[in-house]
């Protein structure tokens, strides 16, 4: 599953192209499970490359949404060595990880943060990026326009649809380019033109070496694009092609 990546550098008096391990994830041994009774994975030993899209399936409650927490740090109590551009997760701060990673979670209203899309999406480009503010409201505007969401961005979510709801999420997303993107169930509730507007990022993101975990069991609607495809199956995560 590991690909490489280079750069043409000096040796000598020669240029070479030097080749580089470009790995996000190192998974080592993980096990994991929330109570003494039930355990969820077992001795999972991964590697995800930083430009290589990954799409990851299952059975309900097998455990997908858990992995995606594991990832981002958000459930520590594991056993085995997790680490992220060669550092121990564990000893990440939350902004540390999330200078390299963003996590779209399952559920859209967790990923909504203020009252309206305007508001939200300004809390993204405030709380993850440093760029000067001309640039940011282009961003913002464009980021809002790519979902259609310019009508709805100073409605309150309370009074929105699921998919409209959704949609935040997904523009939130495009100001996070260049993280590795661990989105679970993105598409799910999603029109299929929308459905294309992500894929078209995902793809050129990809060109770009920017890769990704998403979670689907849509494996038609991300053919193009996936590397890898996976599968937790009986507390293991296998290979499905
Ligand atoms: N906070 C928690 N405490 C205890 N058990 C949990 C917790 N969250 C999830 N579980 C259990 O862990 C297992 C895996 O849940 P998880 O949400 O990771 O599954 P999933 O594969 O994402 O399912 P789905 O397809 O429904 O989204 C389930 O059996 C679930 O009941
Ligand atoms: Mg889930």
């Amino acid at each position: 599953m590991c690909s490489h990546a280079g750069a043409w550098e000096r040796v000598g008096n020669i240029s070479a192209f030097v080749v580089k391990k470009m790995s996000i994830y190192k998974i080592e041994n993980l096990s994991f499970s929330y109570d003494e009774k039930c355990l969820i994975f077992e001795n999972i030993d991964l590697q995800f490359d930083i430009n290589k899209i990954t799409l990851l399936a299952g059975i309900n409650g097998s455990g997908k949404t858990t992995f995606c927490r594991l990832l981002s740090g958000l459930e520590k109590k594991y056993k085995g060595r997790i680490f992220l551009e060669n550092k121990a997760l564990s000893k990440l701060s939350a902004a540390e990880i999330s200078e390299k990673i963003v996590y779209l979670k399952q559920e859209s209203f967790a990923n909504i943060i203020a009252a309206t899309p305007s508001e939200d999406i300004a809390i993204w480009n405030h709380k993850f990026q440093s760029k000067i503010l001309p640039e940011l409201e282009k961003e913002q505007i464009e980021a809002l326009k790519e979902y259609y969401l310019e009508p709805l961005k100073d409605q309150p979510f309370w009074e929105m649809s699921g998919g409209q709801i959704k949609r935040i999420g997904l523009a939130g997303l495009l100001l996070n380019i260049d993280k590795y993107w661990i989105l679970d169930e993105p598409v799910t509730g999603l029109e299929n033109a929308l459905i294309d507007i992500l894929i078209n990022i995902l793809q050129k993101r990809k060109t770009a070496g920017k890769g990704g975990l998403i979670i689907s069991h849509q494996f038609e609607k991300f053919e193009q694009i996936v590397d890898n495809w996976l599968k937790i199956e009986d507390k293991k995560i296998i290979e499905l092609k």
